[in-house]
């Protein structure tokens, strides 16, 4: 695992976007698999920045979005569907018809949830994966308990979920309490993993992700069996780390490296 952190959100941002933008440079017609919520949002504004003033190219790109609300319709403001267009893909020149978000409507979710995982395997599989990460250690919403070799399916999101999303609804009772969400054994199949983390509300799982037992009571922790996943954290979130010391030495040698 590599543990990058960075003083300021804006800066964790800027990283995240250099590591997709390396990925694309290598490989033009990469997968992305890709996270909604407040914490890729500075990720999505650099990336569309430098789609605009330095060229970055998403024209072969495909991706594929983690999860997605059940019952929200693609055009409802809280749908992932929505986020996605108005934070990132309307602003690049990257084909509609290769994005893919699981679908919250539809009337068979059991050979939904089949086909997406199908469309990945088609696809090549996903070469980097973003991920957020929950209060509660969810990486998509794979909230605790959820095995870790799981695949898409239909998930009952946590209390503790439904309260943190709350504040994009009018109130708590307006969030769904199901959705569709690809499984933590999905995640791992992908070739790159990068986690982004920001604010102290969410130190004590990143801590727990980070330098705790691997436990499906914590999700994320699963990406310690990864063999290529990074962190990247800001200053606040980083701060119930035990060995932050060592990870920022690391940080400052990584340059000079064999
Ligand atoms: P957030 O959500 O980025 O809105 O904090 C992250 C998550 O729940 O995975």
């Amino acid at each position: 695992m590599e543990i990058i952190i960075s003083e300021t959100y804006e800066q964790m941002s800027q990283v995240a976007a250099r590591v997709v933008a390396r990925t694309l440079n290598s490989k033009p017609n990469a997968v992305l698999g890709l996270a909604t919520g407040s914490t890729p949002l500075g990720l999505y504004q650099e990336l569309v920045r430098m789609h605009r003033a330095e060229g970055l190219d998403f024209s072969q790109v495909t991706t594929f979005n983690l999860d997605e609300y059940v019952g929200l319709r693609e055009d409802h403001r809280q749908s992932y569907h929505y986020f996605m267009h108005e934070n990132l893909f309307q602003h690049i020149n990257i084909p509609r018809q290769n994005i893919h978000i699981p679908s919250g409507t539809t009337d068979n979710y059991e050979a939904f949830c089949r086909w997406y995982e199908e469309r990945i395997k088609q696809c090549g599989g996903i070469d980097l994966q973003i991920l957020g990460i929950g209060s509660d250690g969810h990486i998509a919403f794979n909230e605790p308990t959820s095995s870790l070799g799981s695949r898409t399916r239909i998930k009952t999101l946590a209390k503790q979920t439904i309260e943190d999303n709350a504040r994009f609804f009018d109130s708590a009772d307006e969030v769904p309490v199901y959705a569709i969400t690809m499984g933590v054994g999905t995640i791992m199949e992908a070739r790159k993993v990068v986690l982004l983390a920001n604010k102290k509300s969410k130190a004590a799982a990143v801590a727990a992700a980070i330098e705790g037992p691997v436990t499906s009571m914590i999700t994320a922790s699963a990406l310690q069996l990864h063999p290529n996943s990074m962190f990247l954290l800001d200053n606040e979130v980083a701060s119930q780390l035990k060995m932050r010391e060592y990870y920022e030495w690391i940080q400052a040698k990584m340059p000079d490296a064999p």
